[in-house]
């Protein structure tokens, strides 16, 4: 039997973690956890509750009151709030937008990072995010580190967004994604930061085929190593 590995998956947004993180995850027969869906659900839960965003203890509690749950689907990982789906809702450009004000707040952060930890605690994860390899799993066995250029990854934002037929400047794309990758790195708790022990990978030129097959490649090798 293959050693049931920790694999984290880190870096800034579009990238391509959560994609690649899923096929990799199908790949192994591992399970998939999608940190910053867990922050945008807290960021959407707030917005719904009509809390301010910079009142820390409000959003705090709402994080602590809030359950979060995924469910395999077709072609998404669903996310729920309780009973309510909030797989589309937690993608919109308001939640976007608001989210790295939320990931800012230290006691949110503690409360998700306890969550992360259990449901990795039995290994077999694939879990991505942007704290995974320095903070919530500082002892996973695969840490990477992917990275693309902002331009590339605004590119990718766009042509996610004509898909679903709606048409955003590129250049106001990569100036958000600036933004987001600057709040991401620059805050006190837990920034956006290559572990020591990570894997770079750049994306930049690389199809979601060749990112996949580099990952598993390094997973089979530990696994290997492991054995
Ligand atoms: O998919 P995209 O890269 O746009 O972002 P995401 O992974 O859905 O994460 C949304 C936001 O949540 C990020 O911009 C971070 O502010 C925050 N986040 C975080 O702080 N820590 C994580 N482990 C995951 C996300
Ligand atoms: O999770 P993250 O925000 O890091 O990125 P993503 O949502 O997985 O990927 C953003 C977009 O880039 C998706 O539409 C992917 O299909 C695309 N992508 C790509 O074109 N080439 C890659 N090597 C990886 C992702």
């Amino acid at each position: 039997m293959s050693e049931e590995l920790q694999v984290a998956i880190d870096g800034p947004a579009s990238a391509g973690k959560s994609t690649v993180a899923k096929l990799v995850a199908k790949k192994f027969k591992y399970v998939y956890c999608d940190t910053g869906a867990m922050y945008r659900a807290i960021t959407l839960a707030a917005m719904q509750a009509k809390v301010a965003l910079d009142d820390d203890a409000a959003v705090t509690n709402i994080a602590q009151a809030t359950v979060i749950t995924f469910k395999p689907g077709n072609r998404v990982q669903q996310v729920f709030i309780g009973q309510q789906d909030i797989t589309q809702a937690i993608r919109k450009p308001e939640v976007t937008n608001n989210v790295s004000t939320v990931a800012a707040i230290k006691d949110v952060r503690t409360e998700m990072v306890k969550q992360q930890r259990v449901i990795a605690s039995h290994g077999g994860i694939v879990m991505d995010g942007r704290d995974i390899g320095t903070t919530v799993l500082p002892n996973a066995q695969v840490k990477i580190f992917l990275v693309a250029s902002a331009h590339e990854r605004a590119v990718r934002r766009y042509n996610e967004n004509i898909k679903k037929g709606i048409e955003t400047p590129l250049v106001q794309l990569q100036k958000e994604i600036e933004i987001r990758d600057k709040k991401d790195s620059t805050r006190a708790v837990s920034p956006l930061k290559q572990a020591e022990d990570a894997v770079l990978v750049d994306t930049t030129s690389l199809s979601i085929d060749q990112v996949v097959k580099k990952i598993s490649t390094i997973i089979m090798k530990i696994q290997h190593e492991l054995s």
